[in-house]
């Protein structure tokens, strides 16, 4: 009997493929449709690295520091491959886009995918099988991945992409050179795909894109698609993210404000309190009209949760536009905020500006914004206390295993006593504790 060569046995067998996601939640969803991809063409999805044929990272330009983490874990991997040389690597996502052939040359990887080409994946896995090493940067104008369907993890939470790519150029911001040009889904088929994903059983759904309020198919705005979801099953809760201030809308509001199952959660990045910087950054909006929007929403919407992005020593910042951006998260108020430290990416306008904050003041900044909004975060908590929310459960706490986790509408986590509930159902919570990051309390009824 002739011996069978990797090959033949690689042919005679379903190939595993096992994907590791840096970055963002669009990533996330990136993910998933690359699964879909990859299935579709008779690859099965593994959770381990070591029965995997082909090992997928999908990554993130966005900090300086994101992307070492990424080289030094591709370092890692390509060591594995060394010791197996059937394994094949690649690379996908917004490293991908950014650094191209570098990645061949530098990690002699096999394979890089921009985030717009991934309908290319099987025949450039094809080719990197048969030895050709093979790449697929091309951005697109028109690709959403519309009719894939991605291939999800079980849960009772599902991502859905509408809208792909970023033009609205914030002079820091990487995205619009890795993600390319907005463009939009169908309402018709993102509706398709949450009624599927309903039938399937999922309790709620997040929509995504880099500024989801952007959204335009060739009828309908933002608005106009989350109404038509909320009406899809009104048990079904729907999140969305991420907002840019510019074009949130009244009439969003107010769709936000009349669906009882649209979240009362608003994730609207503010980058920073100083006019001086915010026109530096080319974000569109001066402070003023940032808090007024704040102020509408929170009037017409009573009960909202807001969170933001920060950014802090941003080019030529000044110590009184630092302390003007803790003066607005003073007065705002934000129930929860991410934080980072500028870092300059190459290609940008901002980076043209050099990087004059020193490294020391950056940390220092960047600190005293994380310690003002830990005791923002507190406070909001302490004053949750007495009060029963509505709490979707969606597992076992990660702390220990007598405690159940679930989450709010306004999308704060809630930590009680495992009781019979099963990840999906709604149940009323009493609050009795709260910490900057979490609620704890006991279950006072089943809704289900
Ligand atoms: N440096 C630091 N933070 C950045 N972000 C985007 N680009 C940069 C950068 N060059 C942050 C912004 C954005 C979030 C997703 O990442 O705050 O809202
Ligand atoms: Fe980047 Fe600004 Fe687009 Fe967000 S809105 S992805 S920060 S360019």
């Amino acid at each position: 009997m002739a011996l069978m060569n990797s090959h033949d046995d690689r042919k005679s067998r379903e190939l595993k493929v096992y994907i590791e996601t840096y970055g963002c939640q669009m990533n996330l969803a990136d993910s998933e449709i690359v699964l879909g991809i990859m299935n579709k063409w008779g690859y099965s999805p593994t959770k381990s690295i070591d029965d995997a044929d082909v090992v997928l990272l999908n990554t993130c330009s966005v900090r300086n520091h994101a992307e070492e983490k990424i080289h030094q874990r591709l370092h890692v991997i390509m060591k594995r491959k060394s010791e197996n040389s059937d394994l094949l690597v690649g690379v996908l996502g917004c490293m991908a886009e950014r650094l191209r052939k570098s990645l061949l040359e530098k990690h002699n990887v096999d394979i890089v995918v921009g985030p717009d080409d991934y309908r290319k994946l099987p025949q450039l896995l094809e080719g990197a099988f048969a030895g050709v090493r093979g790449i697929g940067v091309q951005l697109s104008r028109t690709e959403t991945y519309d009719d894939i369907v991605p291939l999800r993890t079980e849960g009772i939470s599902a991502w859905i992409s509408i809208m792909r790519g970023c033009d609205k150029f914030c002079t820091f911001c990487i995205v619009p050179f890795t993600r390319g040009r907005e463009r939009s889904r169908t309402l018709g088929s993102v509706v398709r795909e949450v009624e599927q994903l309903v039938d399937q059983g999922f309790r709620e759904i997040t929509l995504l894109g880099q500024n989801v309020n952007s959204y335009r198919d060739n009828t309908n705005d933002f608005s106009d698609l989350l109404a038509a979801v909320a009406n899809v099953d009104r048990r079904l809760r729907v999140r969305f993210t991420t907002s840019h201030p510019q074009d949130l809308s009244d009439k969003l509001i107010d769709t936000i404000a009349s669906h009882d199952n649209l979240c009362k959660y608003i994730h609207l990045p503010v980058q920073s309190g100083s006019n001086r910087i915010l026109e530096a950054m080319n974000r569109t909006y001066a402070r003023q009209q940032y808090v007024e929007l704040v102020n509408k929403i929170r009037e017409r919407i009573p009960g909202v949760a807001l969170s933001t992005d920060i950014i802090s020593g941003f080019p030529t910042e000044t110590e009184d536009e630092h302390r003007e951006t803790m003066r607005l998260m003073e007065e705002l108020r934000y129930d929860g905020a991410y934080m980072f430290k500028y870092s300059p990416r190459e290609g940008t306008p901002a980076y043209r500006l050099g990087d004059d904050v020193a490294e020391e003041t950056k940390t220092r900044r960047l600190n005293e914004i994380i310690a003002l909004q830990q005791r923002v975060s507190y406070e909001i908590n302490q004053s949750e206390i007495g009060k029963v929310f509505e709490v979707m459960v969606d597992g076992v706490s990660k702390k220990s295993d007598l405690q159940q986790s679930g989450r709010t509408d306004t999308n704060k986590t809630v930590v009680f006593p495992l009781c019979l509930l099963k990840p999906g159902d709604v149940a009323e919570v009493r609050i009795n504790r709260a910490s900057a990051a979490t609620l704890f309390g006991e279950v006072v009824s089943n809704l289900n």
